[in-house]
C-alpha cells in the first residue's frame, strides 16, 4: 500500500504552468489542493490557456499574481528567478502543442522559458484527445520528455472533450497532488518512473499435457516489483506460471507461460520503461515442435529436439537507450563471479544480481536469498543471507545509486 504524506508539500514552492487544453478548467481545484496541503503556488499560463480558465480565478485561489508573458508591460518576468525559486514545476494540463515545445526545447512563451530554466523536478500531466495522444509524434515527444528526467503523471481513460471516449484525459487534480506529494514523501524517490520486472519460471510446451519448466517460484522478482512500487515507481510485472502473486495492487501483473510470451510482453513495455529487472528464470531452450495431441508411450525411447528461445535480457540490452537501467539475474553453480561479470558485458546490463546455488538458503523456493551485486564499475557487493524482501530493497537501493551516478555524470 502506498502511504503518501500530503504534509510533504508543506512549505514547498510550486510553479504551476497551465497550457491550452479544456482540462485547464480543473486547475483552480488543483491550486486549491496544493495550497491546502501547505504549498506556495505561483501560476503561469500560456495565451491559449487563458481561453479555458481565467487568470482571475487562478490568482484568487493561489493568492499570487498569474504570469502569462515574459514581460508585463514595464516589468520583466524573470524566468530564471522563477525556475530557481521553485521546488517543483507542474505542467498541467500539458497540451500536445506545449508537449512538443518542451520535448524540443522551443522557447516562445514564459512557460517554456521557465521550464528550460528550472533546476527543480518537473511534473508533466498531459491532456489531449485520444488520437493526438496516440499519434507517433506525441509518443516520441513523451519519450523525449521522459528521457530528460521529467516525471510523467499518467493520463486517464474516459470521456474526452471531443465527445470520444478513450485515453488522454488529464489526471484528476487529486491524483496530480498525490503524485507530487509522493515525490516529496520520504522513500518515494521513484515516483514518476516506470519499471518492468519479470519473475517466475517459463513453461515450454511439449504436448497439451507436458512441458519443460524449472523450479522458480517467482518470489524474488515479485519482491523486487513490490519494492519498486513501494518507492513510487509504476510497475509492470511479467509473471511466469507460479501460484505466487504480488500482495500490492500497485503492481500491474501480466501472466505469461513461455519464453516467447515473456519476450513479447517485455518488448512492448520496455520502450517506455526507465528501469527493467529481469528476474525470471526463462527457459533457454524449447521443443522444436509442439505435438497437438498427447504423445503416446508407444516407442521404446524418444528424442526431443530443442531450439533456443529468445534471450529477453540480451534483446533489451541491444535496444537500451540512455536513461534506461537494465538489471539481470544470474543463477550459477560454479565460477560464479566470472560468469556473472561475463553476463553483464554480453547482455549490456547495468547490474547482475548473482545467486549461487552453493549458498544454503539461497535460490528457488526459499524466502531468503544471498545475493551479490555485480556492477560495471565498482563492486561486487556481497550481501549476507537475508529475506527476499530485504534483498529486494538492497537491489532497489543499488538501482537508485546507479541512476543517481549516471545523472550526475
Ligand atoms: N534471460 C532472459 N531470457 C532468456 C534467458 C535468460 O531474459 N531466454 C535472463 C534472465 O531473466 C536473467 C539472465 O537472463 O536475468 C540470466 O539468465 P541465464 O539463463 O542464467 O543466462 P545465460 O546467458 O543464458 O547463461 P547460461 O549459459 O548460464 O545459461
Amino acid at each position: 500500500m502506498r502511504i503518501i504524506q500530503m504534509k510533504s508539500l508543506s512549505g514547498k514552492k510550486i510553479v504551476l504552468a497551465v497550457t491550452g487544453s479544456i482540462a485547464a478548467y480543473k486547475t483552480p481545484q488543483l491550486v486549491r489542493l496544493l495550497v491546502k496541503a501547505g504549498a506556495d503556488v505561483k501560476v503561469l499560463m500560456t495565451a491559449a490557456a487563458a481561453g479555458f480558465v481565467t487568470p482571475l480565478s487562478l490568482s484568487t485561489v493561489s493568492k499570487n499574481a498569474v504570469l502569462a508573458d515574459v514581460s508585463d508591460g514595464a516589468t520583466w518576468n524573470n524566468h530564471v528567478e522563477l525556475g530557481l525559486w521553485a521546488d517543483a514545476m507542474i505542467v498541467a494540463p500539458c497540451s500536445a502543442n506545449s508537449l512538443a515545445k518542451l520535448a524540443n526545447g522551443i522557447c516562445d512563451n514564459l512557460v517554456c522559458a521557465v521550464y528550460l530554466s528550472a533546476r527543480c523536478p518537473v511534473f508533466i500531466a498531459p491532456a489531449m484527445d485520444e488520437d493526438m495522444w496516440l499519434h507517433p509524434a506525441t509518443k516520441w515527444n513523451m519519450i523525449k520528455v521522459r528521457q530528460y528526467g521529467n516525471h510523467i503523471i499518467p493520463v486517464g481513460n474516459g470521456e474526452l472533450a471531443s465527445g470520444l471516449t478513450g485515453e488522454g484525459r488529464m489526471a484528476e487534480p487529486e491524483a496530480i497532488t498525490a503524485h507530487v506529494a509522493a515525490f516529496f514523501t520520504e522513500n518515494k524517490q521513484m515516483t514518476g518512473l516506470r519499471a518492468l520486472v519479470t519473475a517466475g519460471p517459463t513453461f515450454e510446451r511439449i504436448d497439451p499435457v507436458r512441458f519443460i519448466g524449472n523450479f522458480s517460484t517467482g518470489k524474488m522478482g515479485i519482491a523486487v516489483a513490490e519494492a519498486l512500487a513501494a518507492r513510487g515507481a509504476q510497475v509492470t510485472l511479467i509473471l511466469g506460471p507460479t501460484s505466487e502473486r504480488p500482495q500490492s495492487n500497485a503492481v500491474k501483473t501480466i501472466l505469461v507461460e513461455s519464453a516467447a510470451d515473456l519476450y513479447r510482453e517485455c518488448a512492448a513495455v520496455f520502450p517506455i520503461a526507465d528501469i527493467a529487472v529481469m528476474a525470471a528464470a526463462v527457459a533457454d531452450y524449447r521443443p522444436q515442435l509442439k505435438a497437438d495431441e498427447k504423445i503416446k508411450k508407444d516407442r521404446a525411447d524418444m528424442q526431443l529436439a530443442l531450439v533456443k528461445t529468445t534471450d529477453t535480457l540480451a534483446a533489451l540490452g541491444k535496444i537500451k537507450r540512455a536513461g534506461q537501467t537494465l538489471i539481470g539475474f544470474a543463477l550459477e553453480t560454479n565460477n560464479e563471479l566470472d560468469n556473472a561479470a561475463d553476463k553483464l558485458e554480453r547482455k549490456n546490463a547495468d547490474m547482475i544480481v548473482l545467486n549461487s546455488l552453493r549458498d544454503a538458503g539461497a535460490g528457488f523456493g526459499y524466502d531468503t536469498n544471498k545475493i551479490t551485486l555485480v556492477l560495471k564499475n565498482g563492486g561486487p557487493v556481497a550481501l549476507p543471507l537475508q529475506s527476499k524482501k530485504d534483498a529486494a530493497e538492497a537491489i532497489v537501493d543499488q538501482i537508485l545509486k546507479l541512476r543517481y551516478v549516471e545523472e550526475a555524470v
